[in-house]
C-alpha cells in the first residue's frame, strides 16, 4: 500500500458528511489500493456529533481508512490535505437577505482560502460544494493567491449526474449509454443542462428526444429544481445524492474522466465560450491526473447561447456582491 492520501472533509457533522464520509473510507475515491486519512473540520458546537460519526467510522474497521482527525481550527486540520472537500456552509435561515447569506459565507470561505493556502500540500486540489458554491470556490481561490487557480472548482456534478437520470428515464436508454454531458453556468436555478451535445448511443440527445417542449419546460426546470422538490418529498435536502457527486467529481479529476466522454466542473472561466474571464462557471471539461481541461470548439446555438449568458449574468451579480463586500 502506498502513503495515504490526506482529505479534508468541512461540515463533516452535516447531513452530507454523513453520508460522504462512510464512503471516503471505504474506498469509494480511490479503490481498494490507496488509503485515505480523513481530516474533519466542525464549528465547536458540532465537535461532539462529529465525534460519534468517528466512532461509528471506527466500528466499520474500514481496511482502506488509515486514520482520522477532528478539530475547529482550519490550520491544524488542513495541515498537508491533498484534497479538500469544502462542504460546510451557512444556510439561509429564515429573514436572511442574499446579501447576509453571502456575507456570512465569505467569513467562512475567506478564512479556510487562507487557511489552505498556508498549510495544504503543494498538490492540494479543492472541491467546494457548500452553496452558494460558485461563489464560495471564488472566494476560497480569492484568498488563496499561493495556491495555483485551476485547483479550485465548485460541484456542479449532482446537477449533471440528475441530467442523466433524467434524459435516461426520457429515452428508456441505461444512463451508461449517455455520455458528454454539460451542465453550463451556475449552481442554481439559472444553471443549463444542455441536450445539443449530449449523446444518447452516440447521437445527439436533442434530435433523440425530439421534443423542445419537453427539453425546455420539462428536462432544464426539472433538474434545476431537484433540490427544492427533494426537500419536499422527504423533508430534508438532497445528502446522499450531493455526497455520491462530490466523490465523483473528486474521483474524476484525481484519476481522469472516462475515454470519449467529459464532465462538468465549475472552474476559473479563461473565457472560452465568451464567459467573462474570472468566474467560477460550469464548462464541460475532460480531466487527467488532477488537472482539467474545457471542451474547446462546440457549437453553440441561439438557445444555448441565451441559457449560458443568464446563467453568467446570475454569476457576475454574485461577483459584484462578494466584490462589494470586499471578500475578493
Ligand atoms: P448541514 O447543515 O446538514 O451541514 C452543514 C455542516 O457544516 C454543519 O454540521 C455545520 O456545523 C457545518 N459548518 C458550518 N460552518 C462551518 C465552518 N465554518 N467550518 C466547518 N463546518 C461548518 O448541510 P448539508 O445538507 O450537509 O449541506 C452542506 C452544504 O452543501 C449546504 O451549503 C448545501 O446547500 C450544499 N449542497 C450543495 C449541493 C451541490 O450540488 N453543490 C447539493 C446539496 C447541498
Amino acid at each position: 500500500m502506498t502513503s495515504p492520501l490526506k482529505v479534508a472533509v468541512t461540515g463533516a457533522a452535516g447531513q452530507i458528511g454523513y453520508s460522504l464520509l462512510f464512503r471516503l473510507a471505504s474506498g469509494a475515491l480511490l479503490g481498494q489500493d490507496r488509503p485515505i486519512q480523513l481530516q474533519l473540520l466542525e464549528i465547536e458546537p458540532a465537535l461532539k456529533a462529529l465525534e460519534g460519526v468517528v466512532m461509528e467510522l471506527d466500528d466499520c474497521a474500514f481496511p482502506t481508512l488509515a486514520g482520522v482527525e477532528i478539530g475547529a481550527d482550519a490550520e491544524k486540520v488542513f495541515d498537508g490535505v491533498n484534497l479538500a472537500l469544502l462542504v460546510g456552509a451557512r444556510p439561509r435561515g429564515p429573514g436572511m437577505e442574499r446579501s447576509d447569506l453571502l456575507e456570512a459565507n465569505g467569513a467562512i470561505f475567506t478564512a479556510q482560502g487562507k487557511a489552505l493556502n498556508a498549510v495544504a500540500a503543494d498538490d492540494v486540489r479543492i472541491g467546494v460544494t457548500g452553496n452558494p458554491a460558485n461563489t464560495n470556490a471564488l472566494i476560497a481561490m480569492s484568498n488563496a493567491p499561493d495556491i495555483p487557480a485551476e485547483r479550485f472548482s465548485a460541484l456542479t456534478r449532482l446537477d449533471h449526474n440528475r441530467a442523466i437520470s433524467q434524459l435516461a428515464a426520457k429515452t428508456g436508454a441505461p444512463v451508461t449509454d449517455i455520455k458528454k454531458m454539460t451542465i453550463w453556468g451556475n449552481h442554481s436555478a439559472t444553471q443549463y443542462p444542455d441536450l445539443f451535445h449530449a449523446e444518447v448511443g452516440g447521437k445527439i440527445a436533442a434530435d433523440v428526444v425530439n421534443d423542445q417542449e419537453w427539453l425546455e419546460n420539462d428536462f432544464i426546470p426539472t433538474v434545476a429544481k431537484r433540490g427544492a422538490a427533494i426537500i419536499d418529498a422527504r423533508g430534508s435536502s438532497s445528502a446522499a445524492s450531493a455526497a455520491s457527486a462530490t466523490i465523483d467529481a473528486a474521483r474524476d479529476w484525481l484519476l481522469g474522466s472516462a475515454e470519449g466522454d467529459w464532465v462538468s466542473m465549475a472552474v476559473r472561466s479563461d473565457g472560452s465560450y465568451d464567459v467573462p474571464e474570472g468566474l467560477i462557471y460550469s464548462f464541460p471539461v475532460v480531466t487527467k491526473d488532477g488537472n482539467w481541461e474545457i471542451v474547446e470548439g462546440l457549437d453553440i446555438n441561439e438557445f444555448s447561447r441565451a441559457k449560458m449568458d443568464a446563467t453568467a449574468a446570475e454569476l457576475t451579480e454574485e461577483r459584484d456582491a462578494v466584490k462589494g463586500l470586499g471578500l475578493i
